[in-house]
Protein backbone atom coordinates (compact mmCIF):
# COMPACT_ATOMS: atom_id res chain seq x y z
CA UNK A 1 0.00 0.00 0.00
CA UNK A 2 1.27 3.79 -0.38
CA UNK A 3 2.84 5.60 2.25
CA UNK A 4 -0.28 7.47 4.10
CA UNK A 5 -0.13 11.52 4.31
CA UNK A 6 -2.93 13.90 4.97
CA UNK A 7 -2.45 14.71 1.34
CA UNK A 8 -2.13 11.40 -0.12
CA UNK A 9 -6.22 11.21 -0.96
CA UNK A 10 -5.09 13.89 -3.85
CA UNK A 11 -3.58 11.19 -5.49
CA UNK A 12 -6.75 9.03 -6.07
CA UNK A 13 -9.62 9.18 -7.79
CA UNK A 14 -12.30 11.46 -6.48
CA UNK A 15 -15.99 11.50 -6.71
CA UNK A 16 -18.64 14.12 -5.47
CA UNK A 17 -15.84 16.93 -5.64
CA UNK A 18 -16.36 20.20 -6.42
CA UNK A 19 -14.89 22.05 -9.26
CA UNK A 20 -13.24 25.21 -8.24
CA UNK A 21 -12.35 27.87 -10.63
CA UNK A 22 -10.02 29.96 -8.40
CA UNK A 23 -7.57 27.98 -7.13
CA UNK A 24 -5.56 30.73 -5.51
CA UNK A 25 -8.28 31.33 -3.27
CA UNK A 26 -8.68 27.89 -2.33
CA UNK A 27 -5.09 27.43 -1.49
CA UNK A 28 -4.76 30.34 0.61
CA UNK A 29 -8.33 28.99 2.49
CA UNK A 30 -6.86 25.65 3.30
CA UNK A 31 -3.59 27.48 4.39
CA UNK A 32 -5.50 29.91 6.86
CA UNK A 33 -7.66 26.08 7.93
CA UNK A 34 -3.87 24.99 8.88
CA UNK A 35 -3.22 27.29 11.05
CA UNK A 36 -6.85 27.21 12.84
CA UNK A 37 -7.30 25.73 16.34
CA UNK A 38 -8.55 22.33 16.15
CA UNK A 39 -12.33 22.47 17.09
CA UNK A 40 -11.71 18.98 18.78
CA UNK A 41 -9.03 16.81 20.79
CA UNK A 42 -7.29 13.53 20.41
CA UNK A 43 -8.15 12.76 24.04
CA UNK A 44 -11.55 13.11 23.51
CA UNK A 45 -11.63 11.05 20.36
CA UNK A 46 -9.78 8.60 22.00
CA UNK A 47 -12.88 8.36 24.50
CA UNK A 48 -15.17 7.92 21.99
CA UNK A 49 -13.16 5.42 20.53
CA UNK A 50 -13.16 3.19 24.19
CA UNK A 51 -17.30 3.78 24.45
CA UNK A 52 -17.94 2.54 20.82
CA UNK A 53 -15.47 -0.46 21.83
CA UNK A 54 -17.89 -1.42 24.44
CA UNK A 55 -21.14 -0.67 21.94
CA UNK A 56 -19.01 -3.52 19.56
CA UNK A 57 -19.03 -5.97 22.95
CA UNK A 58 -22.60 -5.96 23.45
CA UNK A 59 -22.18 -3.35 26.06
CA UNK A 60 -24.41 -0.16 24.91
CA UNK A 61 -26.01 1.53 21.84
CA UNK A 62 -24.82 4.05 19.90
CA UNK A 63 -27.44 7.26 19.10
CA UNK A 64 -26.08 9.16 15.78
CA UNK A 65 -28.62 11.87 14.93
CA UNK A 66 -29.13 15.19 13.41
CA UNK A 67 -29.60 17.40 10.38
CA UNK A 68 -29.45 15.84 7.13
CA UNK A 69 -27.51 19.61 6.48
CA UNK A 70 -26.77 22.34 8.18
CA UNK A 71 -26.95 25.66 6.77
CA UNK A 72 -26.17 29.16 7.21
CA UNK A 73 -29.09 30.77 7.16
CA UNK A 74 -31.04 28.37 10.05
CA UNK A 75 -27.62 29.02 12.32
CA UNK A 76 -29.39 29.76 15.72
CA UNK A 77 -29.16 28.87 19.15
CA UNK A 78 -32.63 27.48 19.95
CA UNK A 79 -32.22 25.14 16.45
CA UNK A 80 -29.01 23.31 18.42
CA UNK A 81 -30.36 23.38 22.17
CA UNK A 82 -34.02 21.72 20.21
CA UNK A 83 -31.76 19.19 18.17
CA UNK A 84 -29.72 18.88 21.39
CA UNK A 85 -33.37 18.43 23.90
CA UNK A 86 -34.60 15.63 21.76
CA UNK A 87 -31.44 13.74 21.55
CA UNK A 88 -31.35 14.03 25.27
CA UNK A 89 -34.51 12.49 25.51
CA UNK A 90 -34.26 9.92 23.16
CA UNK A 91 -31.18 8.86 24.99
CA UNK A 92 -33.36 8.76 28.54
CA UNK A 93 -35.86 6.64 26.75
CA UNK A 94 -33.30 4.04 25.27
CA UNK A 95 -31.38 3.85 28.55
CA UNK A 96 -34.02 3.22 31.05
CA UNK A 97 -35.30 0.73 28.32
CA UNK A 98 -31.85 -1.02 27.40
CA UNK A 99 -30.65 -0.50 31.12
CA UNK A 100 -27.01 0.23 28.62
CA UNK A 101 -24.92 3.49 28.13
CA UNK A 102 -25.97 5.60 25.48
CA UNK A 103 -23.37 7.04 23.26
CA UNK A 104 -25.01 10.38 21.98
CA UNK A 105 -23.21 11.56 18.81
CA UNK A 106 -24.72 15.02 17.12
CA UNK A 107 -24.98 14.97 13.21
CA UNK A 108 -23.61 18.90 14.31
CA UNK A 109 -21.09 21.46 14.03
CA UNK A 110 -19.78 19.97 10.64
CA UNK A 111 -22.53 18.46 8.90
CA UNK A 112 -22.04 21.05 5.54
CA UNK A 113 -21.18 19.04 2.29
CA UNK A 114 -24.12 16.81 0.67
CA UNK A 115 -23.21 14.27 -2.02
CA UNK A 116 -25.60 14.67 -4.93
CA UNK A 117 -26.96 12.31 -7.40
CA UNK A 118 -26.15 14.61 -10.64
CA UNK A 119 -23.83 16.82 -11.20
CA UNK A 120 -26.18 19.29 -12.56
CA UNK A 121 -29.79 20.97 -11.73
CA UNK A 122 -32.42 21.66 -14.86
CA UNK A 123 -34.98 24.41 -14.43
CA UNK A 124 -36.41 25.76 -17.22
CA UNK A 125 -34.65 24.80 -19.69
CA UNK A 126 -31.75 26.45 -17.21
CA UNK A 127 -29.29 24.23 -16.24
CA UNK A 128 -26.38 24.90 -13.31
CA UNK A 129 -23.89 23.10 -10.95
CA UNK A 130 -26.32 21.34 -8.31
CA UNK A 131 -26.04 22.80 -4.60
CA UNK A 132 -23.73 20.66 -2.41
CA UNK A 133 -23.91 21.94 0.57
CA UNK A 134 -23.53 25.62 2.28
CA UNK A 135 -19.78 24.86 2.04
CA UNK A 136 -19.45 24.75 -0.81
CA UNK A 137 -22.35 26.79 -2.79
CA UNK A 138 -25.82 28.57 -2.33
CA UNK A 139 -29.06 26.79 -2.68
CA UNK A 140 -30.61 29.73 -4.85
CA UNK A 141 -31.16 28.70 -8.44
CA UNK A 142 -28.85 31.21 -9.81
CA UNK A 143 -25.23 31.19 -11.39
CA UNK A 144 -23.66 32.94 -8.98
CA UNK A 145 -24.82 31.52 -6.06
CA UNK A 146 -23.94 27.99 -7.26
CA UNK A 147 -20.47 28.62 -8.27
CA UNK A 148 -18.15 26.89 -5.53
CA UNK A 149 -16.86 29.44 -3.49
CA UNK A 150 -14.00 28.61 -0.95
CA UNK A 151 -14.30 31.67 1.73
CA UNK A 152 -17.59 29.20 2.14
CA UNK A 153 -15.12 26.52 3.84
CA UNK A 154 -13.88 29.21 6.78
CA UNK A 155 -17.67 30.30 7.20
CA UNK A 156 -18.56 26.23 7.96
CA UNK A 157 -15.05 26.53 9.82
CA UNK A 158 -16.38 29.12 12.14
CA UNK A 159 -19.98 28.38 12.21
CA UNK A 160 -18.73 24.52 14.03
CA UNK A 161 -16.79 26.21 16.80
CA UNK A 162 -19.46 28.21 17.75
CA UNK A 163 -22.06 25.53 17.72
CA UNK A 164 -19.53 23.29 19.30
CA UNK A 165 -19.20 25.79 22.21
CA UNK A 166 -22.98 25.96 22.82
CA UNK A 167 -23.20 22.31 23.26
CA UNK A 168 -20.04 22.00 25.15
CA UNK A 169 -21.71 24.36 27.63
CA UNK A 170 -24.83 22.86 27.11
CA UNK A 171 -23.41 19.21 28.17
CA UNK A 172 -21.33 20.09 30.83
CA UNK A 173 -22.67 23.44 32.20
CA UNK A 174 -25.62 21.98 34.35
CA UNK A 175 -28.53 21.88 30.94
CA UNK A 176 -27.84 17.98 30.29
CA UNK A 177 -27.74 17.31 34.86
CA UNK A 178 -30.04 14.98 35.07
CA UNK A 179 -32.04 16.75 37.54
CA UNK A 180 -33.29 18.40 34.88
CA UNK A 181 -34.66 15.61 33.26
CA UNK A 182 -38.36 16.98 33.46
CA UNK A 183 -37.01 20.16 31.64
CA UNK A 184 -35.80 18.80 28.77
CA UNK A 185 -39.48 18.60 27.15
CA UNK A 186 -40.64 20.61 23.87
CA UNK A 187 -44.11 22.11 24.14
CA UNK A 188 -45.11 21.14 20.36
CA UNK A 189 -44.05 17.47 21.05
CA UNK A 190 -47.32 15.60 20.85
CA UNK A 191 -49.17 14.23 23.77
CA UNK A 192 -48.53 10.63 24.02
CA UNK A 193 -45.33 10.65 24.12
CA UNK A 194 -45.27 14.17 25.94
CA UNK A 195 -47.09 11.76 28.76
CA UNK A 196 -44.72 8.31 28.20
CA UNK A 197 -41.59 10.85 28.67
CA UNK A 198 -43.20 12.38 31.62
CA UNK A 199 -43.54 9.24 33.45
CA UNK A 200 -39.56 8.31 32.81
CA UNK A 201 -38.71 11.46 33.79
CA UNK A 202 -40.25 11.25 36.85
CA UNK A 203 -39.20 7.93 37.73
CA UNK A 204 -35.48 8.92 37.28
CA UNK A 205 -36.51 12.53 39.69
CA UNK A 206 -38.01 9.89 42.38
CA UNK A 207 -34.39 7.53 41.84
CA UNK A 208 -32.17 10.48 42.33
CA UNK A 209 -33.95 11.78 45.09
CA UNK A 210 -33.80 8.38 46.73
CA UNK A 211 -30.30 7.91 46.30
CA UNK A 212 -29.64 10.90 48.19
CA UNK A 213 -32.09 10.16 50.87
CA UNK A 214 -30.06 7.57 51.41
CA UNK A 215 -26.37 9.33 51.50
CA UNK A 216 -25.85 8.28 47.96
CA UNK A 217 -24.01 11.25 46.12
CA UNK A 218 -26.28 12.08 43.22
CA UNK A 219 -24.31 14.93 42.28
CA UNK A 220 -21.35 12.38 40.57
CA UNK A 221 -20.10 14.38 37.63
CA UNK A 222 -21.98 11.19 36.01
CA UNK A 223 -25.53 12.80 36.42
CA UNK A 224 -24.76 16.50 36.41
CA UNK A 225 -23.12 16.00 32.72
CA UNK A 226 -23.48 14.08 30.11
CA UNK A 227 -20.64 13.46 27.36
CA UNK A 228 -22.03 14.75 23.72
CA UNK A 229 -19.70 13.56 20.31
CA UNK A 230 -19.90 15.45 16.83
CA UNK A 231 -19.80 13.76 13.83
CA UNK A 232 -19.98 14.57 9.93
CA UNK A 233 -19.51 12.88 6.57
CA UNK A 234 -16.37 13.78 5.67
CA UNK A 235 -17.05 14.54 2.27
CA UNK A 236 -15.01 17.74 1.23
CA UNK A 237 -11.62 16.26 2.11
CA UNK A 238 -10.13 19.89 1.68
CA UNK A 239 -11.76 20.77 4.53
CA UNK A 240 -10.97 17.98 6.31
CA UNK A 241 -7.16 17.81 5.65
CA UNK A 242 -7.03 21.50 7.07
CA UNK A 243 -8.42 20.45 10.38
CA UNK A 244 -6.15 17.32 10.47
CA UNK A 245 -3.11 17.29 13.30
CA UNK A 246 -0.39 14.85 14.73
CA UNK A 247 -1.28 14.51 18.39
CA UNK A 248 1.52 15.45 20.41
CA UNK A 249 0.85 12.85 23.07
CA UNK A 250 0.63 9.86 20.53
CA UNK A 251 2.42 10.61 16.99
CA UNK A 252 -0.52 9.72 15.75
CA UNK A 253 -3.12 12.10 13.26
CA UNK A 254 -6.61 12.94 13.54
CA UNK A 255 -8.75 14.52 11.94
CA UNK A 256 -9.76 17.50 14.44
CA UNK A 257 -12.96 18.94 12.57
CA UNK A 258 -15.17 16.41 14.43
CA UNK A 259 -14.59 12.91 16.86
CA UNK A 260 -16.14 10.98 14.22
CA UNK A 261 -16.12 11.27 10.55
CA UNK A 262 -18.40 9.06 8.34
CA UNK A 263 -17.62 7.94 4.36
CA UNK A 264 -20.87 8.53 2.02
CA UNK A 265 -22.90 5.60 -0.19
CA UNK A 266 -21.20 7.00 -2.76
CA UNK A 267 -17.84 7.68 -2.11
CA UNK A 268 -16.74 4.45 -0.53
CA UNK A 269 -14.62 3.22 -3.37
CA UNK A 270 -11.76 1.49 -1.61
CA UNK A 271 -9.39 2.47 -4.17
CA UNK A 272 -10.66 6.18 -4.26
CA UNK A 273 -9.67 9.09 -2.47
CA UNK A 274 -12.46 9.54 0.66
CA UNK A 275 -11.41 5.80 2.15
CA UNK A 276 -7.20 6.85 1.45
CA UNK A 277 -8.44 10.04 3.58
CA UNK A 278 -9.62 8.32 6.48
CA UNK A 279 -7.60 5.34 6.16
CA UNK A 280 -4.89 7.28 8.29
CA UNK A 281 -6.58 9.32 10.82
CA UNK A 282 -7.16 7.51 13.79
CA UNK A 283 -10.65 8.79 14.62
CA UNK A 284 -13.47 6.10 14.92
CA UNK A 285 -14.85 5.68 10.87
CA UNK A 286 -18.39 5.00 9.75
CA UNK A 287 -19.28 3.81 6.00
CA UNK A 288 -22.71 3.99 4.89
CA UNK A 289 -23.97 0.52 3.16
CA UNK A 290 -26.75 0.94 0.76
CA UNK A 291 -28.14 -2.11 -1.00
CA UNK A 292 -25.49 -2.89 -4.03
CA UNK A 293 -22.75 -3.60 -1.54
CA UNK A 294 -21.47 -7.11 -1.72
CA UNK A 295 -19.09 -9.34 0.93
CA UNK A 296 -15.88 -8.33 -0.65
CA UNK A 297 -16.76 -4.46 -0.57
CA UNK A 298 -17.01 -4.70 3.10
CA UNK A 299 -14.03 -7.20 3.87
CA UNK A 300 -11.93 -4.74 1.71
CA UNK A 301 -13.23 -2.14 3.81
CA UNK A 302 -12.40 -3.79 7.05
CA UNK A 303 -8.85 -4.17 5.91
CA UNK A 304 -7.74 -0.96 4.26
CA UNK A 305 -9.65 1.04 7.45
CA UNK A 306 -9.00 -1.60 10.24
CA UNK A 307 -6.74 -3.71 9.52
CA UNK A 308 -5.66 -4.11 13.15
CA UNK A 309 -9.79 -5.31 13.60
CA UNK A 310 -9.60 -2.97 16.76
CA UNK A 311 -13.17 -2.73 18.55
CA UNK A 312 -14.28 0.82 18.05
CA UNK A 313 -12.63 1.82 14.72
CA UNK A 314 -15.55 1.27 11.84
CA UNK A 315 -18.67 1.42 12.19
CA UNK A 316 -21.65 0.16 9.17
CA UNK A 317 -24.08 2.16 8.40
CA UNK A 318 -26.45 0.23 6.97
CA UNK A 319 -28.99 2.26 4.61
CA UNK A 320 -30.43 -0.27 2.41
CA UNK A 321 -34.84 0.29 2.47
CA UNK A 322 -37.19 -1.36 4.18
CA UNK A 323 -37.55 -3.43 0.98
CA UNK A 324 -34.25 -4.17 0.31
CA UNK A 325 -32.67 -4.86 4.00
CA UNK A 326 -34.09 -8.26 4.85
CA UNK A 327 -32.60 -9.73 1.82
CA UNK A 328 -29.30 -7.77 1.12
CA UNK A 329 -27.95 -7.83 4.69
CA UNK A 330 -28.28 -11.03 6.25
CA UNK A 331 -25.68 -12.65 4.32
CA UNK A 332 -23.20 -9.33 4.52
CA UNK A 333 -23.52 -9.91 8.33
CA UNK A 334 -23.10 -13.20 8.53
CA UNK A 335 -19.99 -13.09 6.36
CA UNK A 336 -18.40 -10.38 8.62
CA UNK A 337 -19.25 -12.66 11.53
CA UNK A 338 -17.68 -15.86 9.71
CA UNK A 339 -14.60 -13.32 9.35
CA UNK A 340 -14.51 -12.37 13.05
CA UNK A 341 -14.35 -8.42 12.08
CA UNK A 342 -15.51 -6.20 14.69
CA UNK A 343 -17.89 -3.55 13.35
CA UNK A 344 -20.22 -1.86 15.34
CA UNK A 345 -23.40 -2.25 13.29
CA UNK A 346 -26.11 0.55 13.06
CA UNK A 347 -29.50 0.82 10.77
CA UNK A 348 -29.59 4.54 8.89
CA UNK A 349 -33.48 3.84 8.22
CA UNK A 350 -33.71 7.63 6.25
CA UNK A 351 -31.63 7.17 2.80
CA UNK A 352 -32.98 3.89 1.19
CA UNK A 353 -36.47 5.13 2.43
CA UNK A 354 -36.64 8.53 0.45
CA UNK A 355 -39.74 8.95 -2.13
CA UNK A 356 -41.32 11.67 -3.89
CA UNK A 357 -44.48 12.47 -2.94
CA UNK A 358 -47.00 13.73 -5.73
CA UNK A 359 -46.13 17.55 -4.73
CA UNK A 360 -42.82 17.38 -5.34
CA UNK A 361 -41.69 17.17 -2.12
CA UNK A 362 -38.98 14.46 -0.87
CA UNK A 363 -40.06 12.42 1.87
CA UNK A 364 -40.01 9.63 4.39
CA UNK A 365 -42.88 7.24 5.19
CA UNK A 366 -42.46 6.66 9.75
CA UNK A 367 -43.52 3.58 8.91
CA UNK A 368 -40.90 2.25 6.49
CA UNK A 369 -38.42 4.01 8.85
CA UNK A 370 -39.81 1.94 11.63
CA UNK A 371 -39.90 -1.20 9.53
CA UNK A 372 -35.92 -0.74 8.74
CA UNK A 373 -35.15 0.05 11.88
CA UNK A 374 -37.26 -3.59 13.17
CA UNK A 375 -35.66 -5.71 10.65
CA UNK A 376 -32.02 -5.03 11.62
CA UNK A 377 -32.71 -5.85 15.27
CA UNK A 378 -34.65 -9.41 14.04
CA UNK A 379 -31.64 -9.89 11.71
CA UNK A 380 -29.27 -9.53 14.69
CA UNK A 381 -31.09 -11.88 16.76
CA UNK A 382 -31.29 -14.39 13.83
CA UNK A 383 -27.38 -13.97 13.59
CA UNK A 384 -26.75 -13.69 17.30
CA UNK A 385 -25.14 -10.11 16.63
CA UNK A 386 -24.98 -7.16 17.93
CA UNK A 387 -27.50 -4.43 16.89
CA UNK A 388 -25.18 -1.43 17.69
CA UNK A 389 -26.84 1.77 16.66
CA UNK A 390 -29.00 3.60 14.94
CA UNK A 391 -28.40 6.76 12.60
CA UNK A 392 -30.97 9.73 11.86
CA UNK A 393 -31.41 12.47 10.35
CA UNK A 394 -33.61 14.70 12.93
CA UNK A 395 -34.45 18.12 14.53
CA UNK A 396 -35.69 19.47 17.58
CA UNK A 397 -37.92 21.87 15.64
CA UNK A 398 -41.70 21.03 14.38
CA UNK A 399 -40.90 20.44 10.83
CA UNK A 400 -43.50 18.71 8.43
CA UNK A 401 -40.85 16.74 6.34
CA UNK A 402 -42.07 12.88 7.02
CA UNK A 403 -44.82 11.78 6.75
CA UNK A 404 -47.29 9.92 9.54
CA UNK A 405 -46.47 8.98 12.93
CA UNK A 406 -48.64 9.52 15.62
CA UNK A 407 -49.29 13.15 14.62
CA UNK A 408 -50.22 11.80 11.14
CA UNK A 409 -48.61 14.18 8.72
CA UNK A 410 -50.09 13.60 5.23
CA UNK A 411 -48.50 14.30 2.09
CA UNK A 412 -51.33 17.48 2.05
CA UNK A 413 -49.45 18.51 5.22
CA UNK A 414 -45.60 18.66 3.84
CA UNK A 415 -45.94 22.18 2.45
CA UNK A 416 -46.83 23.63 6.20
CA UNK A 417 -43.54 23.53 7.73
CA UNK A 418 -40.84 22.33 5.01
CA UNK A 419 -37.44 23.62 6.21
CA UNK A 420 -34.54 20.96 5.29
CA UNK A 421 -31.73 22.26 2.74
CA UNK A 422 -31.47 18.61 1.75
CA UNK A 423 -33.29 15.69 2.80
CA UNK A 424 -36.28 15.32 4.54
CA UNK A 425 -35.81 14.82 8.45
CA UNK A 426 -37.98 13.70 11.86
CA UNK A 427 -39.80 16.28 13.79
CA UNK A 428 -38.92 16.26 17.71
CA UNK A 429 -42.33 14.29 17.78
CA UNK A 430 -41.47 11.54 15.45
CA UNK A 431 -38.06 11.39 16.38
CA UNK A 432 -39.24 10.27 20.60
CA UNK A 433 -42.12 8.32 19.06
CA UNK A 434 -39.26 6.52 17.70
CA UNK A 435 -37.37 6.12 20.58
CA UNK A 436 -40.35 4.60 22.12
CA UNK A 437 -41.16 1.90 19.61
CA UNK A 438 -37.23 0.85 19.92
CA UNK A 439 -36.60 0.84 22.92
CA UNK A 440 -38.23 -2.50 23.10
CA UNK A 441 -35.91 -4.10 20.53
CA UNK A 442 -33.36 -2.61 22.23
CA UNK A 443 -34.51 -3.97 26.13
CA UNK A 444 -34.71 -7.55 24.04
CA UNK A 445 -31.21 -7.13 22.77
CA UNK A 446 -29.48 -5.94 25.34
CA UNK A 447 -30.99 -8.27 28.51
CA UNK A 448 -29.24 -11.14 26.47
CA UNK A 449 -26.08 -9.59 27.84
CA UNK A 450 -26.46 -8.44 31.44
C1 LIG B 1 -26.43 11.47 4.36
O1 LIG B 1 -26.18 10.83 5.40
O2 LIG B 1 -26.94 12.60 4.36
C2 LIG B 1 -26.19 10.80 3.05
C3 LIG B 1 -26.07 11.48 1.94
O3 LIG B 1 -26.17 9.47 3.16
P1 LIG B 1 -25.79 8.33 2.08
O4 LIG B 1 -24.34 8.51 1.79
O5 LIG B 1 -26.05 7.07 2.88
O6 LIG B 1 -26.69 8.46 0.92
CO1 LIG C 1 -29.37 13.01 3.95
Amino acid sequence: MNQWTPQSWRNQPIKQQPIYQNIQALEEVERKLRGYPPLVFAGEVRSLKKRLADVVCGQGFLLQGGDCAESFSEFNAINIRDTFKVILQMAVVLTFAGRCPIVKVGRLAGQFAKPRSSDTETIDNICLPSYRGDNVNSIEFNAEAREPDPERILQAYHQSAATLNLLRAFAQGGFANLHEVQRWNLDFVESQSQERYKHISERITESLAFMEACGINAQLSQVRETEFYTSHEALLLNYEEGLTRKDSLSGDWYDCSAHMLWIGERTRGVDEAHVEFLRGVKNPVGVKIGPNANANDLIALCDKINPENEAGRLNFIIRMGSDNIRKHFPPLLANVCKEGRKILWSIDPMHGNTIKATSGYKTRRFDAILEEVCAFFEIHEAQGSHAGGIHLEMTGQDVTECVGGSQKITEDDLSSRYHTHCDPRLNATQALELAFLISDKLKKATQKTH
